[in-house]
Formats: structure tokens, sequence, C-alpha cells
């Protein structure tokens, strides 16, 4: 069955889509300790490299791959070659993993947003998670299950519905009109995270925690790995998402300016997250009389563990300020989540031939029921697991054969980019057919290495 493909009703509205998808818990939970943990300032130059010569290219190939080929990524593959199109499948896949997943943090967040009512969490913060979502202590090991957790259950049921209720619409219509809604309450909400944050007592303390470059650690290939990691999973790079957004546009919507909007708002919104977080790190830093060092947790304490704590020990409206925080991470997670069920939905759209409910509710149906699993005492252990191999392997896998595809296999790199100028304002120059064809291959497959030396061998 023919179909008519979903359209955004203009430029703005992809742009706020993209930038909805962009900005997600990578930016306010991720990012500040990703920062923290890889050299403080100093990453910044590994990761204004890995933005430059590898995130905004691939964020405009991937434009240009939707926008040229007018399909999800496994018809936009299979328009480049026959061949190629499960690679497609591939990058859709691993969005779908992810979203079995991610949408677990957002329930934890949820429920903390009430939580944050009367700071319900009491003094030992860490327990409370542990023990509301973890059951880490009460499993027999990897494979019991030992029953839901209603606690997780029940937002995640009410998140669920939300996603559904936004997917089953049209993409204008679903996901752009939320976008729409929510993008500029995100922002207002931030800078008041950011501001409470740098202006607390102590706030110096956690930025200078934050921003005193450690230079040694830029000889550490790590450093390096979490950089291209951070900025493709931040920039929503590589997960066939911004092919399936970019397909939506007219004919004759700018693309390089618009790829150039997404970055900067995205990497400017996460370094305000992280000043905020960090601000309020050195906060409970200096009111424990510890180190900052000491209070920094990793990706899923500091939110849910070491941000409680903090709320607690604020002078005046910690309630509120636990409602602003959780609710910013609800907020920002949703127009994330859509993103990541998207192609999937796109992709089974193209394929079959499916009207829009059928895929979604297969799609929303068999991710929930995948997620429910995490959602179980033991489920947490799988969460780990599929995060990392997801995240890493299958990402990078992925974006390595994304490059070798377009520049080498095909040679349809030179194509793309004259299908960017042609309905771009700014042009792009050889510098990006540069970075597809060598710089970003070469690095990633270094990086990959690397990675598997150490983890394997
Ligand atoms: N970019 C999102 C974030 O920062 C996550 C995401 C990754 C969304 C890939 C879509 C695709 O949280």
């Amino acid at each position: 069955m023919a179909q008519i493909r979903d359209q955004w009703t203009s430029r703005a509205g992809f742009i706020l889509a993209a930038v909805g998808s962009a900005i997600g818990l990578g930016n306010i939970w991720r990012y500040p300790y990703t920062v923290y943990e890889h050299g403080g300032g100093a990453f910044l130059i590994p990761y204004f490299v890995a933005l430059l010569t590898a995130g905004i290219p691939l964020l405009l190939l991937e434009y240009a791959m939707g926008h040229k080929n007018r399909g999800s990524a496994p018809l936009a593959y299979h328009k480049l070659s026959k061949k190629w199109e499960w690679l497609g499948w591939w990058q859709a896949v691993v969005a779908f993993l992810i979203s079995s997943y991610y949408v677990i943090i957002l329930a934890w967040a949820m429920s903390y947003t009430w939580y944050s009512v009367g700071t319900q969490w009491g003094q030992d913060t860490e327990k409370f998670f542990l023990d509301q979502y973890l059951g880490v202590a009460q499993t027999n090991g990897f494979w019991d299950f030992g029953g839901l957790q209603l606690s997780v259950v029940i937002p995640l049921v009410i998140i669920w519905a939300f996603i559904y209720f936004v997917m089953r619409q049209q993409a204008h219509k679903g996901i752009e009109r939320l976008t729409r809604i929510v993008m500029p309450v995100l922002l207002v909400l931030m800078v008041i995270i950011t501001l409470r944050g740098v202006t607390l007592e102590g706030a110096t303390t956690g930025l200078n925690a934050l921003l005193t470059p450690d230079f040694g650690a830029l000889m550490d290939p790590n450093v390096w790995v979490a950089a291209y990691g951070q900025v493709f999973f931040s920039l929503s790079v590589g997960f066939a998402t911004m092919i399936t957004y970019a397909s939506y546009l007219k004919k004759t919507d700018d693309l390089a300016n618009s790829g150039l909007i997404c970055a900067l708002a995205n990497s400017g919104f996460e370094f305000m997250a992280a000043l905020g977080v960090f601000g309020a790190l050195g906060f409970l830093a200096v009111q424990s009389g510890v180190d900052v060092q000491e209070v920094v947790g990793g990706g899923i304490g500091l939110a849910f563990i070491v941000f409680p704590k903090i709320i607690s020990q604020l002078p005046w409206l910690n309630s509120l300020f636990g409602v602003i925080f959780f609710g910013t991470l609800v907020i920002a997670g949703l127009t994330s989540i859509v993103s990541l069920v998207e192609p999937v939905v796109s992709a089974v759209r193209d394929k079959l031939g499916l009207a829009r409910t059928t895929a979604v509710n297969w799609i929303c149906g068999i991710s929930f029921l995948i997620s429910i699993l995490y959602a179980t005492k033991g489920g947490i252990n799988y969460l780990d697991l599929v995060d990392h191999f997801v995240n890493t392997y299958g990402l990078l896998f992925g974006t390595i054969l994304m490059t070798l595809v377009t520049a080498w296999f095909t040679r349809k790199v030179g194509d793309l980019q004259n299908h960017i100028n042609e309905v771009s304002d700014v042009h792009i120059g050889n510098w990006w057919i540069f970075c597809v064809k060598y710089m970003t291959p070469v690095m990633l497959i270094i990086i990959t290495g690397v990675h598997i030396w150490e983890e394997w061998l």
C-alpha cells in the first residue's frame, strides 16, 4: 500500500524536533559526570574535536541521507545500494534497544519528581534508591527476577501511555507538537536550575572541580572514546533518528543551517547543565566538609542518589527545586524517547507499507514488554549489560560502517554533499568530505580497537 510520507509543518518544526531529540538525559545526567571523570576542563578538547570532526559531519550526513533518499534508515541505505539496507536496520535496532531502557530511567525520574514533594527519600538516599529500584541486595543473582517493582511499573505504564498517545499521531501532530510545547519550557527550567546551582554557597568549589583541566588525561585513549561516545549519544547521531527526521522535511528545506543550530543548541544546553550540576555538587561538598570528588557519583547515582541529598539540604523551597530538577529530566527525556521509537516505526512502515497506528501498536507493545523486564528486581543487571554493548559496540560499529558505506563502498558522499549544498544557505566544503572519508572512520576504528583491546585482551 502506497502511503504519504509524514511531513513537518515547517523547518522550525523539524529543528525543534531534532533539538528535542538531542537534548535529553545525555545532557543533564550523563555529560556533567563524563566531563568530570575525563580530565575536567581538558575534556573540552577531545569533546570539541569529536564534535567538529565527527558529530556535526555525521549529523549532516544523516540529514542528507534521509532528505535526499526520503526514507527511514533501511530505505535510505537501500537507495544507496541494496546490499546495505541491513545497516539501516542495525541502527534502527540499536535505537529500539536503547528506547527499552531509556524509558526506565525516565520512569525513575518521574517517581522522583513525586518523591521530591516533602523529600520523601529521607536521610539515606542511597538505601532509598536501592530499595525502590535496584533491589540488588534481595536478588539471588543474575536470573532472579524476584517480581515486579511497582514503584517502576506504575510510572513506566504512564510514560508508555504518553509515548503511545504521541506516536499514534502523524509526526507533525504528535512529535512536532510535543516539542513545540515543551522545548521552551525546558529552556526556562534549565536556566532556573543553572542559576540556582551556580549561586549556591560553595558553588565555586564545584565549578573548579569541573573546569580545572587535567591535561594528562588527553593521553588516555579512554578519554577520547568517552568524548566520541558522548557526542554521538548526545547529538542522537548513529541511531537512525536524524535520517528519519530529515526524511519528513520538505524537498527544498535547508539542511546545513539546521544541523549547526541543532549542534549548537545541544552543546550549549549540556554545558549549562554541567555548570548547574557542579555548582550544586560544590554546595554539597562544602556542606558535608568533603572534597567534590567524594560526592560525585556515577551516571545513575548522580541523579538519583546525590541529587536527592542536595535537594534535601537546600536552604529554601527544596521540594520545589526537586520537582523542577526531576521534572526537567522527564521533559527532556520524553522528547528524546519518541525520537528513539520513531526510526523503528518509520522503518517498519517503509518496509511493510503499514498504517502508522499498526506499526506503533507493535513497536510500542514490544518495547513496553522488554522494558518491563528491566523493571523486575534483577532487571538492572540486564540494563547495564545491554547499555554497555549497545552503546559502545552497536553504536561504534554502525557509525564506522556508515562512513565507509557512504564514502568508500558506494562512493555517494559527493552526491550527498551536492544535495546539501543545493538546498542550504551555508555551503559545506571539502572539509566535510575529508571528515566523512578519512578523519571520522580512522579515529573511530582506532578508538574501537583500543576499546576492544582493553576490554577483552
Ligand atoms: N540524545 C539523547 C540524549 O541526549 C538520546 C538519544 C540518542 C536520542 C539517540 C535519540 C537517539 O539523551
